[in-house]
């Protein structure tokens, strides 16, 4: 199968045609590239868990044109989810609801829920609401770093997906935070975009599970190895430490980067660095393509720690993931 990256209007006709035939198309959000498939077509859902060598047990995400058409997919809604639609959807928050049992088993892992999202990018939205609700994941390798440009796709998935839809850069930079009404309290699953502040705006109480430190994640998705570069790669916990576990690498014949936020690197001095920007939103939008681009260059990463506060969290989630909890 030849895989074509094709501008997102331009390729719009031919995605409606392939989601109806029961083929993959991969598309642009705010947050990462997905890896869609018609929702109600197991044989084509299947085909995503092939493509990316994805575990069987980790469902998929039900991307909607409006939240409204949860309905399609969910039963006994609750109300929080109306009043956190009007407020966050579109946009980089998913919610685990009850599923309706149209929904086959492939998607929700054989559980009793379904995940639901709406994206922001409008051309995705109108080929949703022209062909079927798409059951996607990030559109790259199981366990490689997430893809946030159509090239970051093509890389991961040449010959698995025949077209990716070209959308640019994705602006958010890190998946959706996963919200769960289904259990006694909202809790959040994946932190991402959407802090638990800002849920606090329409709930009125929000439980955060850090699913790093639980064994058996209720998002089965997060007790994965996850975004990992190719390389070694460490969390650097202070610009001292971070500092000396270079200059160890160095003295050892590696080839060390230090991936961090400007005011950082200039505490860095000549040695490498790729700079993520300035701002915490810089950092989330620039994360993932850095660590691919670092890990291209370089054999040996050391990632700038943040306070874990706000989106602070939500992006050292990913990065201790990539680091595969390893810090200097
Ligand atoms: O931003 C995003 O969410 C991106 C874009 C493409 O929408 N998608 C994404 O999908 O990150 P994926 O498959 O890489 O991550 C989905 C996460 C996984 O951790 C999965 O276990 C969890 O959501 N999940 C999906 N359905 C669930 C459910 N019914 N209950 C609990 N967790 C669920
Ligand atoms: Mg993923």
């Amino acid at each position: 199968m030849k895989t074509e990256i094709v501008p997102q209007k331009k390729g719009f006709a031919k995605a409606v045609e392939l989601i109806n035939s029961g083929e993959l198309v991969a598309f642009s959000t705010e947050t990462v590239y997905g890896l869609g498939a018609d929702f109600s077509n197991s044989k084509a859902v299947a085909k995503i868990f092939e493509a990316k060598g994805r575990p069987q047990d980790n469902p998929l995400i039900v991307h909607l044109a409006k939240a409204e058409d949860a309905e399609l997919v969910a039963i006994d809604i609750p109300l929080e989810y109306y009043a956190l639609a009007k407020k966050f959807m579109p946009g980089p928050l998913t919610i685990v609801l009850k599923k309706r049992s149209n929904v086959p088993d492939v998607v929700t892992a054989g559980g009793s829920t379904v995940a639901v999202r709406v994206p922001k990018n409008k051309t995705v939205r109108n080929l949703i609401a022209l062909s079927h609700p798409l059951a996607a994941p990030s559109a790259n390798r199981s366990k490689h770093i997430s893809p946030t440009t159509a090239e970051h796709v093509a890389l991961d998935l040449d010959g698995s997906v025949s077209l990716i839809l070209d959308g640019g850069e994705c602006k958010v930079g890190i998946e959706s935070t996963v919200l769960d009404l289904t259990s006694k309290n909202p809790t959040i699953l994946r932190p991402g975009a959407v802090t638990a502040d800002m849920l606090l705006t329409v709930l009125s109480s929000v439980s955060e599970k850090h699913s790093t430190k639980i064994k058996v994640a209720k998002s089965p998705g997060m007790k994965y190895e996850h975004y990992s570069p190719i390389c070694e790669t460490v969390m650097g916990m202070t610009i001292n430490s971070s500092r000396d576990a270079y200059d160890k690498a160095q003295s050892e014949g590696k080839k060390p980067v230090y991936v961090c936020l400007h005011n950082a690197k200039i505490k860095f001095g000549h040695r490498d660095t790729v700079v993520l920007g300035k701002t915490i939103k810089d950092y989330a939008r620039n994360f993932y393509g850095a660590l691919r681009y670092a890990e291209t260059i370089y054999d040996y990463i050391i990632i700038e720690a943040l306070d874990e506060s706000g989106l602070g969290n939500s992006v050292m989630n990913r990065a201790t993931k990539s680091a595969g909890g390893k810090f200097v």
